[in-house]
């Protein structure tokens, strides 16, 4: 297929070390890697990148691509999905198989992921399956989609309304356990929300802020330490907890570790970057998630595991509603607004900037939040999450220098905002490659639809991460 690319002089990152060097691809593979390379075959291309971070493409484990909420459908389905990731510079995506009719089993999900991602993504992608019932059937199934389908990591929710109950949290972690997976969760406390909630619209509290105050922090540190112990009980199940947004769920997290059970934490820019602030701002709709933005010293604490290590991956939690029509659903009463925000193309200028840019982090550790540690828990290493010998050549250029400030107006995805409008960043990805092509360049998408492949995942072993 492509043919041999050599990119000269750039300073190489991997999730240990910085080095100016030369790599080689070829047939979008990582050929070789070193100082200077002069044997190169003949017709090579080659890229300059004297001054630029040349670092393994973003993995982005939480995606929700045109996925149906009930009240409304996402915008971003997986073309214009992965067109924005890609010029952002992420070159896979996990996405969540979304919430199917009642009695839908995790094979039929799978069946109608692949149809709707094939022809259309431009990056690599895989699927999370998404446990939203328990029965036999779907625990007889869990075996086979690890080993024969290599979907190997389920989502659980502890609130909406595909939440399961504790006794079913209880049986699917410790299925999952058994086939080698990994289960990753939304944790919120469904019915302190629920309780909440119909006290604030019944005060005829509807306005957009009032969402934050239906889903404390309290709501998802109760659900996180839930967890953990459940996880504990399932003869310590490995367990993921998404999206946290606060610096008390992060400590039980902490102490989970302490005590040698195998829990790791995602964390995305939308809490680290902005804070509760917004909910008192005109377009308040726009910063509608879950869990929702937290005060400003949340986010410093999140900082904080970022830099101490007990934070692992970086993920976006794409969820893209119009803020012109989708959003204003909820325009008369918070809990009827799609949850979700856009996010997959500002993740990696993001933490480069806020994070790397800045000081708090190294480009190592950039590459570790960004790739490593997600292609490392997800079952993508080596293939991905690194740029050794024999990996795909899945790259991502950052130019230090680029001064940029986010307008929606930079951005690929189908969308009419991005929550980050006008936040000045310092780094800006100048070109992506996905296995050896280059997918962007200086903000115009290069690549193809169905260009992207579906990634059979390795099943999930805890001695792997320790
Ligand atoms: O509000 C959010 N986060 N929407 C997307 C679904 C989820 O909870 O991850
Ligand atoms: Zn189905
Ligand atoms: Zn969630
Ligand atoms: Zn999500």
């Amino acid at each position: 297929m492509n043919n041999a690319v050599l990119i000269r002089q750039g300073i190489v990152v991997d999730h240990v070390k910085a080095q100016q060097a030369d790599i080689l691809v070829i047939d979008g593979k990582v050929a070789d890697i070193a100082p200077e390379i002069h044997r190169v075959p003949s017709g090579c291309d080659v890229i300059e990148a004297a001054g630029l971070y040349v670092m393994p493409g973003g993995i982005d484990v939480h995606t929700h691509f045109n996925i149906d909420v009930g009240i409304s459908r996402s915008c971003d389905d997986f073309y214009t999905g992965t067109r924005s990731a890609a010029c952002g510079g992420t070159t896979t995506i996990v996405d969540h198989m979304g919430f199917g009719p009642k009695g839908c089993n995790l094979h039929h999900q799978l069946a109608v992921y692949k149809e709707y991602a094939k022809d259309k993504a431009v990056i690599d992608y895989s699927f999370h399956g998404v446990i939203q019932h328990i029965n036999d059937e779907i625990l007889a199934e869990m075996a086979s989609m690890v080993e024969e389908e290599g979907i190997t990591s389920f989502k659980l929710y502890l609130t909406y309304n595909y939440k399961l109950d504790d006794a079913d949290v209880l049986k699917a972690l410790t299925e999952l356990n058994k086939v080698n997976a990994l289960t990753t969760v939304h944790p919120e406390n469904d019915a302190a929300i629920a309780l909440r909630r119909e006290q604030l619209l019944g005060q005829g509290k509807t306005a957009p802020k009032y969402h934050a105050e239906s889903r404390p922090l309290a709501c998802e540190a109760e659900a996180i330490a839930r967890v953990i112990n459940l996880a504990s009980l399932a003869d310590n199940a490995p367990l993921y907890i998404v999206h946290l947004s606060n610096g008390l769920g992060l400590d039980y997290v902490r102490l989970a570790r302490q005590n040698h059970q195998p829990v790791w934490a995602e964390t995305c820019p939308q809490y680290l970057v902005l804070c509760d602030a917004c909910y008192e701002r005109e377009d308040a709709l726009k910063f509608i998630l879950s869990p929702p933005l937290r005060p400003v010293e949340e986010s410093r604490k999140l900082w904080q595991g970022i830099e101490d290590g007990s934070i692992d991956t970086i993920a976006t939690d794409h969820c893209s509603f119009t803020y012109k029509v989708q959003k204003q659903q909820g325009k008369e009463d918070f809990s009827a607004c799609p949850n979700g925000l856009p996010g997959v193309e500002t993740r990696m200028p993001l933490l480069f900037s806020d994070g790397v840019m800045s000081g708090r982090i190294s480009p190592s550790r950039f590459v570790e939040l960004t790739s490593y540690m997600p292609a490392k828990l997800f079952g993508l290493y080596p293939q991905k999450g690194t740029l050794q010998v024999g990996a795909d050549a899945d790259l991502v250029m950052f130019d230090p220098k680029q001064q940029v400030t986010i307008k929606h107006d930079l951005l690929h995805d189908n969308t009419d905002y991005t929550p980050f409008e006008g936040k000045q960043v310092q780094g800006w990805p100048v070109m992506t490659i996905s296995r050896g092509q280059v997918v962007a360049c200086n903000g115009e998408f290069t690549g193809k639809a169905g260009n992207g492949r579906f990634i059979r995942r390795q099943p999930f072993h805890t001695h792997q991460l320790l």
